[in-house]
């Protein structure tokens, strides 16, 4: 267990690794400086109303400033990096408090008053910059030029993670695990999708400003729309399921984390969420250094069709599911992306940190990730079940409506779908589950 008092110990390396990397990126992309704005506020088109700020990727790499627009970045090799931090006259407004904490020390920091201040500490020559950002936050010349060799170098390693990294995503799903405690017992409560929201947000302390993405909390078919971000204030007349895909923050790392529930442990429906429970274990347990994910992927879908099988909701074998596009109708997305910075993780096709894609299997769309594992790497692996009227009327329209049993689909309608995920870390040896390791930890 990672106690947060290590974390202190944990980031001198972290920089350490961001250094070396910078440093072979600049010599890709031919530059001496990296300079990284850390972002500034939007606004809604016509009004003055600000959205949630969102920090760069590239800035929240390095630091765990997730709430410092207008600040940023500096770094030339052999130097220690040096960070522009804006600290506001304003009273409007929550100002950025004084730098404090484990990663002050592993940078020299000029505070600034106004935005524009910036210009006096920034690289001389800027044509020698590679400048990581977007449009709005050109300073005068400072316009962010995302030189592509820099950036490719920079997205394919952010895949492989510090152990800094792992331990502010263990923090992350520590927070999220125990909202999702909160989350079950409100659903078993009664309460309605938008209250179960409420109940979330409240124990893990975050809401949509911080939260990794929006929450996606499905009661009976709801569970059925695979990104239900709708959130009805009234209880269904009678609850069934609850599907709930929900994630948290620390220092700018997510985790992505979802569990579905039937109401009554009794019903058909709890067998087949534990039945995708076990399968789903076996997927990550698949998650080892020098296997390939979209194997993952099709190994997924194999053993979903398996569980439909059993169920007696498909007629024909898994591997004729996976040939027709009989699994897919039921299992309709990824089995999972790499996950850290961002909720889905840049680079995850990057053939090599030069460029090039590495293609998704055929029939396969909306696979995020089609690398090879590698230690450091972290995944999700969220196999799910879904009956979803279009997709399966496409089954009838394709001339497979008989490898169906329609009566059974009827059946398990009510309850929308299943989707199990955790997030994983590929090591030397066995996987590291930090997922499940969050809810023994809370158990
Ligand atoms: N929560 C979005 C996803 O699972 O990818
Ligand atoms: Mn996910
Ligand atoms: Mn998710």
């Amino acid at each position: 267990m990672t106690l947060p008092s290590t974390v202190s110990a944990l980031y001198p390396q972290h920089v350490v690794e961001l250094q070396r990397r910078t440093a072979l990126a600049l010599e890709r992309g031919g530059f001496d400086h990296l300079v990284v704005p850390s972002g500034t506020l939007h606004y809604h088109v016509f009004d003055d109303r600000d959205y949630p700020y969102a920090v760069n990727p590239q800035f929240k790499a390095w630091l765990p400033l997730t709430k410092a627009p207008g600040s940023w970045l500096v770094v030339t090799p052999g130097q220690k990096p040096k960070l522009i931090f804006l600290q506001p006259f304003d009273y409007w407004h929550v100002v950025p408090s004084a730098p404090s904490g484990y990663w002050v020390e592993h940078f020299d920091i000029v505070v600034i008053r106004r935005p524009e201040e910036a210009l006096q500490h920034l690289p001389a020559n800027v044509a020698r910059c590679a400048i990581l950002g977007e449009p709005q936050s050109t300073l005068d010349q400072y316009v962010p030029n995302n030189p592509v060799a820099v950036v490719n170098y920079l997205e394919y390693h952010r895949a492989y993670k510090t152990p800094y990294e792992i331990a502010m995503m263990r923090e992350a799903t520590r927070r999220g695990v125990r909202a999702h405690r909160a989350a079950e017992r409100a659903f078993r409560a009664g309460a309605s999708e938008f209250g179960i929201h409420l109940v979330y947000c409240q124990a893990a302390g975050q809401d949509l400003a911080e939260l990794p993405y929006n929450n996606i909390i499905a009661l009976n078919e709801h569970s059925a729309v695979l990104h239900y971000t709708e959130r009805d204030v009234v209880p269904p007349r009678q609850v069934r399921s609850f599907l709930i895909d929900a994630g948290a923050s620390h220092h700018g790392y997510a985790c992505d984390i979802t569990r579905t529930y039937a109401l009554d442990a009794g019903q058909e429906f709890q067998a087949m969420i534990d039945a995708v429970d076990a399968a789903q274990l076996r997927m990550c347990d698949q998650v080892r250094a020098g296997v390939d994910y979209k194997q993952i992927h099709v190994d997924a879908h194999l053993a979903l069709a398996g569980i439909l099988w059993n169920f007696g909701v498909i007629k024909v074998s898994p591997e004729t599911a996976l040939a027709t596009g009989v699994s897919s109708a039921f299992f309709p997305h990824g089995i999972g992306h790499g996950i850290g910075l961002q909720v889905h993780e840049v680079a995850g096709f990057a053939a090599s940190d030069e460029g090039g894609t590495i293609a998704k299997p055929d029939g396969h769309p909306y696979l995020r990730l089609t690398r090879e594992l590698e230690p450091g790497m972290v995944v999700t692996i969220e196999p799910g079940i879904y009956f979803i009227d279009m997709l399966l009327d496409e089954v009838k329209k394709n001339g497979h409506g008989d490898s169906i049993n329609w009566a059974r689909v009827d059946a398990f309608k009510p309850f929308g779908g299943i989707r199990i995920e955790d997030d994983v870390v590929c090591t030397e040896a066995a996987p590291l589950n930090l997922t499940r390791e969050g809810f023994a930890e809370v158990a």
